[in-house]
């Protein structure tokens, strides 16, 4: 597993290798290091995001937030069908000897799913994440080399991954276009790139934003964690100039996964089959809830 990446204090290229071999791996420069725990951190104290008090929040609270969460995804079979879409278009490129990425690796749903012959490598910006695949790990088979980074800059060097997803991670990330560049700039030529994001143009965004306006003015504080949503012009725009054809596809037409204030009891697009997946390569696509993309670098 020898991946090339930036030393994030001085930006010289560094070998997965040597980070392989030594738990005490440091940089030539001195001043970057391996932490104590085993766990390559790219994070500097004041990270590149836009949005550092959110980053700050993934990085060392989400954790404990995502593993109830995720309980409550996985008894939910209608988003586990959408997570099987998804991954379907990583598994029929994750063929033997191929190097992945996941970026967003969570709990590892989608990592546990690769072949055990691929070269598989995790981002997460949550260090809790991490900890607990590794520890999770321990006895199991497949293994993934772990980095604590952002998406939005990614510490390896240019083109070197066959396959790079992100799913349920860009609506978190304020900067979403460069995210995407970054998961562009991290592919080599033929490979493909695979994430979902929130649409903007979708109904569901004007009524989200309408009443986070409502709620604002009645209850201004919010310890919410904030989503955006990427427009389906803005994503071709960026995937094009790094050199991609893109597909989209659109799932939960029309309404959303969930529909604030009604929560679950307004989640018409999760109790309906035909709106979450009947329409995903239509017009209708465009309305869609969530966006699929399949990008394929083809120079
Ligand atoms: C909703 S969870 C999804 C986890 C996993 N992809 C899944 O679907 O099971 C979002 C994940 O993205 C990570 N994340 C959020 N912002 C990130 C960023 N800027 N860079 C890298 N990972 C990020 C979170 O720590 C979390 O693990
Ligand atoms: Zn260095």
């Amino acid at each position: 597993m020898s991946v090339l990446f930036h030393c994030p204090e001085c930006d010289a290229v560094c070998s997965s290798e040597v980070l392989a071999r030594s738990a005490a791996f440091a940089c030539s420069c001195g001043r970057w290091r391996v932490d104590e725990r085993g766990l390559a951190s790219f994070l500097r104290p004041h990270s590149s995001s836009a949005d550092v008090e959110q980053t700050t929040y993934f990085r060392d609270r989400y954790h404990e937030r995502w593993r109830r969460e995720q309980a409550a995804f996985d008894r939910d079979t209608r988003h586990d069908r959408y997570r099987a879409i998804c991954f379907e278009k990583v598994r029929a490129r994750a063929l033997p000897g191929a190097r992945v990425l996941e970026v967003g690796s969570g709990l590892g749903h989608f990592l546990r799913q690769l072949p055990p012959d691929v070269e598989a490598h995790a981002v997460d910006l949550s260090i809790g994440n991490l900890e607990y695949l590794r520890e999770t790990w321990a006895d199991e088979t497949l293994s993934a080399r772990l980095w604590n980074a952002s998406i939005e800059r990614l510490p390896f060097t240019d083109g070197q991954f066959d396959v790079v997803y992100a799913f349920s991670v860009l609506w978190y990330v304020r900067d979403w276009p460069t995210a995407v560049a970054e998961l562009a700039r991290v592919t080599r030529q033929g490979g493909l790139v695979v994430f979902d994001v929130y649409n903007g143009y979708s109904v569901w965004r004007q009524w989200e934003s309408l009443y986070a306006r409502i709620r604002r003015a009645v209850r201004p504080v919010s310890d919410g964690i904030a989503t955006y949503y990427a427009w389906p012009t803005a994503l071709s725009t960026v995937l094009a100039r790094a050199g991609f054809q893109t597909s989209v596809e659109g799932y939960y037409t029309l309404l959303p996964t969930t529909l604030p204030p009604f929560g679950t009891c307004g989640q018409l697009g999760q109790r309906s089959d035909v709106l979450a997946f009947r329409f995903a390569h239509t017009a209708l696509r465009w309305t869609g809830a969530k966006l699929l993309i399949a990008a394929r670098r083809v120079n």
